[in-house]
């Protein structure tokens, strides 16, 4: 299957903003005549969002870091074969409200799993669908959870982690911007909603016209 569409990924920690601004980019897209999807990860299908129940709640040592590679490479790949290639296929732009980099960012950096293992799994359920644009939001991680515990919803498992667990994941961040410079895009967090809307839009554009 050939991939004609646009693969848009947002990434970043808990409370970084990336949610708000990916809602905020699929409803201009389509005010804009565009044909764009939103989605998630873990979720966009019905058995991914059954595991995503069981890896975003309950108590935050409840799974070891092994299982939880799995399950999120099992969501994906039901996601990625059910949903997103068929998008793709179909010419459509994906926004997906994570992907790989968070698998590489919580289970390898922040969980400390072997990088190039955590590498393979996520090739091996993304079957060759790398993103095309990622949006990497930055923010102090005591900032973020502050703000991420105020939404109040069940799905808390990973804000409840230590603070060192989610400095790992700022850093791991950080390291997989600098590494895939070709896609991803660095947005600071704290910066004004319609200032970091503005710049997204304009990147995005520049992307669709490549
Ligand atoms: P959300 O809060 O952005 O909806 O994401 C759900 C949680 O799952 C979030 O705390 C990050 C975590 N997560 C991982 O640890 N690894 C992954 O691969 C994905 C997609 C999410």
């Amino acid at each position: 299957m050939t991939k004609n569409g646009l693969l848009i990924t947002f990434e970043g920690g808990e409370g970084s903003g990336k949610t708000t601004q990916s809602e905020i980019l699929y409803n201009t897209l389509l005010e804009k005549g565009f044909d764009a999807i939103k989605t998630r990860e873990p979720g966009g299908t019905q058995l991914a969002e059954i595991i995503r129940e069981i890896l975003v709640q309950g108590e935050s040592n409840k799974i070891d870091n092994v299982s939880e590679l799995f399950l999120f490479a099992a969501a994906r790949a039901d996601h990625v074969q059910k949903v997103i290639k068929q998008c793709l296929n179909d010419n459509k732009i994906v926004i997906c409200d994570r992907f790989i980099d968070s698998t590489l960012a919580y289970q390898g950096y922040a969980g400390r799993l072997d990088l190039n293992i955590v590498k393979e799994v996520n090739n091996i359920s993304i079957d060759k669908i790398y993103p095309d644009l990622t949006f990497v939001f930055d923010i102090n991680p005591t900032q973020g959870i502050e703000r991420a515990l105020k939404e109040n919803n069940k799905e808390t498992r990973f804000e409840e982690k230590d603070i060192m667990y989610h400095k790992k994941i700022r850093d791991g961040y950080m390291n997989i911007a600098r590494d895939n410079p070709h896609r991803c895009v660095v947005m600071n967090g704290t910066d004004d909603i319609k200032q970091i809307s503005k710049k997204i839009l304009e990147i995005t554009l520049n992307k669709i016209n490549e």
